[in-house]
């Protein structure tokens, strides 16, 4: 049977984790967690995706105060009851609502790391994010579930394969639990921790903020664990998958310690294990020239050109790895490529030479732009 090992919250989205050895839950998920987050003057969320220098800021709130302190800048705090009256239109993914801005302090300090203005708002009785995902419809600034869990079988397993030792704070969990066997949190269905019964509702995709070195604001090179999670964890979607979104079905209170009661279980998603393919290689070599940011490379024919990039040191924009988002994208001067999913670009764009960087394979010598 599994154990609760650890219980994390992220107070503002994307910053560094508390840790907890009780705490309560509630229709949002662990109280606490994810109720601030950082936006830029049109509403639109700063995260660690586009802005890493989130993910060293350690964010203490209770009742009555905030302190945010970084490496890099002299630790401000301030009361609760010092913040604003007004709301800001905030937009997490596909949901727009309101935001309650905080203080001009605060959003003076954020402006000051992140080198562009922005502010903090937190989530409160105005913010009403409502999604049809689920059930119960609440979430705070979370992205998609308002709970992550993951089990330390897994990213041992993970571990086992990738070419990087993992730490469990990269993936970003609120819970976390042993056990025995790898992946066992895709199996369950329904299942119940101290107080709580909660729900699998999906596994959870993941992006590059996992690549991200841990307590700094540097990513690491080699696109790992992404790269290894390709090889067994890849969905249909393309999508790598890590831990499972969970949402809970009542209030109550969990702890370090906790059994795991699964009350139900749940065929889990095949993914196929390509880890031991051989691929179908001609060795060939071609030359990649990014031409506007002036760097050449030589890369193989059957890895991503992104992946390559990468790890020789070239960091190209991106951001899903799969596709998905667009933000790799470039064009092809010259040269020809085989185009994997590109469903983040439109026809027209496919017209004009765009180029998911992610996907794409190099068949010839290549000259890409930035757009
Ligand atoms: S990084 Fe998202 S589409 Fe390539």
């Amino acid at each position: 049977m599994a154990t609760v090992t650890n219980i994390y919250t992220y107070p503002l989205k994307s910053a560094k984790h508390i840790t907890s050895i009780s705490h309560h839950v509630d229709e949002y998920g662990l109280v606490g967690d994810r109720r601030f987050i950082i936006s830029d003057l049109q509403g639109n969320m700063l995260t660690g995706r586009t802005h890493p220098q989130i993910a060293q800021i350690v964010f203490n709130a209770d009742n009555h105060n905030i302190c945010l302190s970084h490496p890099s800048l002299a630790d401000i705090s301030m009361g609760v009851a010092e913040f604003g009256k007004d709301t800001k239109p905030i937009t997490v993914w596909a949901d727009s609502f309101k935001g309650h801005h905080c203080h001009q302090d605060i959003d003076a300090w954020l402006s000051q790391l992140l080198g562009e203005p922005c502010m903090l708002l937190r989530y409160g009785e105005e913010s009403l994010r409502s999604v049809k995902r689920y059930r119960s419809n609440k979430l705070a600034f979370a992205d998609g579930y308002p709970l992550l869990l993951i089990s330390e079988a897994s990213l041992t397993e993970l571990n086992k394969r990738s070419s990087d030792n993992h730490d469990m704070l990269e993936f970003r969990p609120n819970i976390v639990v042993d056990g025995e066997s790898d992946f066992i949190e895709d199996t369950w269905r329904r299942f119940k921790i101290g107080e709580v019964e909660f729900e699998v509702v999906k596994p959870c995709s993941r992006c590059v903020f996992t690549t991200l070195k841990l307590g700094s604001s540097e990513y690491r090179g080699n696109n790992e664990p992404v790269k290894t999670l390709k090889t067994f964890r890849q969905g249909k979607d393309n999508e790598v998958y890590f831990g499972q979104n969970v949402i809970a079905r009542n209030q109550g209170q969990i702890r370090v310690g906790d059994k795991v009661e699964v009350l139900s279980y749940q065929t889990p998603e095949a993914y196929p294990d390509t880890s031991k393919d051989t691929p179908a290689m001609d060795n060939k070599m071609v030359n990649v020239l990014f031409d506007n940011l002036d760097k050449s490379l030589q890369i193989n024919t059957h890895e991503p050109i992104l992946d390559q990039a990468l790890a020789a040191g070239v960091f190209l924009p991106r951001n899903c790895q799969a596709g998905r988002c667009g933000r790799c994208k470039m064009i092809l001067v010259s040269g020809e490529v085989n185009q994997g999913e590109q469903s983040a670009l439109t026809p027209f764009e496919i017209d004009n030479g765009a180029v998911l960087t992610c996907c794409a394979t190099a068949k010839t010598d290549l000259v890409l732009n930035l757009e």
